[in-house]
């Protein structure tokens, strides 16, 4: 097991691509089996949770293959398989995002119920509903989601749950709904980019949908749906984790393939903290004040401020000059970053779904863990800005969702080591 070993204070300067989003790829591309014609898909980034997808699309009788171009062809060959077993879906939680598209094309889906993960329950009660109401029979087996249908039918469905939409609930039933007979209204649906991208690779395919961007979407089911090529948007919260990085280091960084439409509410919020960014040719410049002002963050659903960057956030505003409030209104318990940045000296104080951030001069390396994805990314950007080396134990997590995150940061100045586990034990 892998550890990342940071020297703390080197200020970030130069430029860094922002990859394809992670969270737009792995729907999209469990939205192939949609078809028996290949889709090409461009900007897949090469991450662990992509190689988990492929292994979980491969077991499902999909031929998936990463050409020379770096883009990735995916072919059904065998409609056989309709089971994703639970070694597979425990591994990465969008291995959920089969069962809408098998349900559809194959009339049968078979996938182990997820279970609960670093960040809080994460139910599926929302996929299970807005599947019913196409028309499915759902069961529970062995731990198992088992859901057949001969046809699916069109239905209006409110997807709302008591903490707003689902993203990949929004992506089952939409996938469900293009080969469904008549039309389905989905109300309440994600509006997050990612979503929209799926649309649009779905309509790319064929699907006729409207709407996508906003909390109603209007899908005209059709008979089949063909291959095509397709990029998939750049991840907004890879960038908003590098725009962090420059700010925490006091650098100064040009980042890449940036969609600043995405990321209204994180740029916002950084000009409110005092961070400089402003758009560039073909990207976006970030420069770090002397002095960093605290904030208030209250995650929401976009184009609210994203929960998934709420960790890189607090890292960030526990060297912010006064205090600050953070309150996660997504998955109320994602605060398990919260012990780490204490050992790195950061002061924070956790009251139910609330974090108090009081903002302190410096923060002391220090040997931390890692716990889930955003946790670490959190963690690794403390680690740029405490003094001395600070060990980020578990790394497994970081690689899951960012792509050789220590090459392309010490390329802007880091000193980041990769050490297997043992040699820091
Ligand atoms: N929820 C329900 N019932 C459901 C589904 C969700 O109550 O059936 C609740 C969840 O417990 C949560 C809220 O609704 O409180 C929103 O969850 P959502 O379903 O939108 O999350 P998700 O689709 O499982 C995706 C991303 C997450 C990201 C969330 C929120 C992927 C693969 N995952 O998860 O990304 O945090 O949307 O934006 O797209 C990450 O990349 O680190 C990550 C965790």
């Amino acid at each position: 097991m892998d550890s990342l070993v940071i020297q703390g204070g080197m200020k970030l300067r130069g430029s860094i691509a922002v990859n394809g989003a992670k969270n737009a790829a792995l729907p999209i591309m469990a939205a192939a089996l949609l078809s028996d014609e290949p889709s090409l898909i461009r900007g897949v980034p090469d991450l662990q949770d992509v190689r988990s997808q492929i292994a979980l699309l491969t077991g499902l009788g999909a031929a998936v293959l990463r050409q020379k171009d770096g883009a990735l062809e995916i072919r059904v060959r065998d409609q056989s398989q309709s089971h994703a077993p639970y070694d597979l879906v425990r591994k990465m939680r969008a291995g959920i995002c089969v069962l809408g598209p098998l349900l559809a094309r194959r009339g049968r889906a078979r996938v182990s119920m997820p279970g609960g993960c670093a960040i809080g329950d994460r139910p599926v009660d929302l996929h299970l509903r807005g599947l019913a109401a196409l028309g499915a029979r759902i069961r529970l087996a062995n731990g198992d989601i088992v859901a057949t249908a001969k046809r699916l039918r069109g239905a209006e469905i409110f997807l709302g749950g008591n903490f707003g939409s689902t993203v990949l609930g929004t992506a089952n039933v939409m996938c469900a709904a293009t080969l469904a007979r008549g039309q389905t209204v989905i109300e309440g649906a994600a509006c997050e980019p990612e979503t929209v991208d799926l649309a649009n690779y779905l309509n790319a395919m064929g699907a006729r949908i409207t709407g996508q961007g906003t909390p109603r979407l209007i899908i005209e089911g059709v008979r089949e749906l063909h291959g095509c090529e397709y990029r998939v948007i750049p991840d907004r919260i890879e960038a908003g984790t590098f725009l962090v990085a420059a700010a925490i280091s006091r650098g100064e960084l040009r980042l890449q393939n940036v969609r600043l439409d995405h990321l209204v509410a994180v740029i916002d919020k950084l000009r409110q903290i005092g961070v400089r960014v402003e758009k560039c040719n073909g990207g976006v410049h970030v420069a770090a004040p002397q002095r960093l002002q605290p904030g208030t963050i209250t995650t929401q659903p976009y184009p609210g401020f994203p929960t998934d960057l709420q960790a890189q956030f607090m890292a960030l505003l526990a060297l912010a000059h006064g205090n600050s409030i953070i309150t996660e209104k997504i998955f109320p318990d994602r605060f398990l970053h919260v012990a780490e940045l204490a050992r790195l000296g950061a002061r924070v104080h956790r009251e139910g779904a609330t974090v108090m951030v009081e903002g302190q001069p410096k923060l002391i390396a220090a040997p931390v863990m890692a716990s889930d994805l955003r946790a670490s990314a959190a963690l690794v950007l403390a680690g740029l800005a405490a003094q001395g080396v600070t060990v980020v134990h578990r790394v497994y997590h970081i690689d899951r969702g960012y792509e050789r995150i220590e090459k392309r940061l010490n390329q802007a100045g880091a000193r980041i080591q990769r050490v297997d586990q043992a040699e820091t034990e």
